[in-house]
């Protein structure tokens, strides 16, 4: 099973890493808090690892964040909306708490990309099967709203501060 299904215990693993045209689309970053320690390409110009304890140590800048999957991911999507600069690679799951707490609530905008991402692994290899799950990217800040508005990633843009103001 890929690793966006049910009850896989590949679901554990966290060594999926982001297609290099995804983060070529969407410009350079300061950092990427959740790295590998053997990554076969850089994904922002400095990283941290799971010997450095990425939640543990101070962001800066413009900040990529695919991170661990699982109940994990909720701590990371909480630190980037504090961190309030960044953008962030996940599952589509938009009816979890996760996603109401860390995405609905305050995120910038979301492009739902098309179709299925295949992930790669450590060794840059590309995974033969899709993820298993529609991703999303989320936004927070101004200049990350509008990278995904510019970046050509095939999906569906949503803008949320736009939704949230007609909303009030
Ligand atoms: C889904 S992968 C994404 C990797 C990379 N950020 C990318 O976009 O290609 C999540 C990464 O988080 C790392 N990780 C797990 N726990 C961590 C921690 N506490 N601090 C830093 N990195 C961690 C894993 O080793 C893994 O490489």
């Amino acid at each position: 099973m890929a690793i966006g299904g049910h009850h896989s215990p590949v679901a554990l693993k966290d060594e999926w890493l982001t297609p290099p045209d995804i983060l070529d689309a969407l410009g350079s970053f300061d950092l990427d808090p959740c790295s590998p320690i053997n990554r076969p390409w850089p994904t922002a110009a400095a990283h941290y690892t799971i010997l450095d304890d990425g939640l543990k140590q101070p962001w800066h800048g413009r900040v990529w964040c695919n991170p661990p999957y699982g109940l994990e991911a909720a701590k990371w999507l909480d630190r980037l909306a504090d961190h309030g600069d960044g953008i962030a690679l996940i599952f589509a799951r938009t009816e979890t708490t996760m996603f109401f707490e860390h995405v609905w609530a305050k995120a910038s905008a979301l492009l739902f990309i098309r179709g299925r991402l295949h992930f790669r692994h450590v060794n840059g290899q590309r995974a033969k099967a899709n993820g298993g799950a529609p991703s999303v990217l989320v936004a927070y800040g101004e200049r990350n709203a509008a990278a995904l508005r510019n970046c050509g990633i095939d999906g569906h843009l949503v803008m949320l501060d736009a939704t949230q103001l007609t909303m009030r």
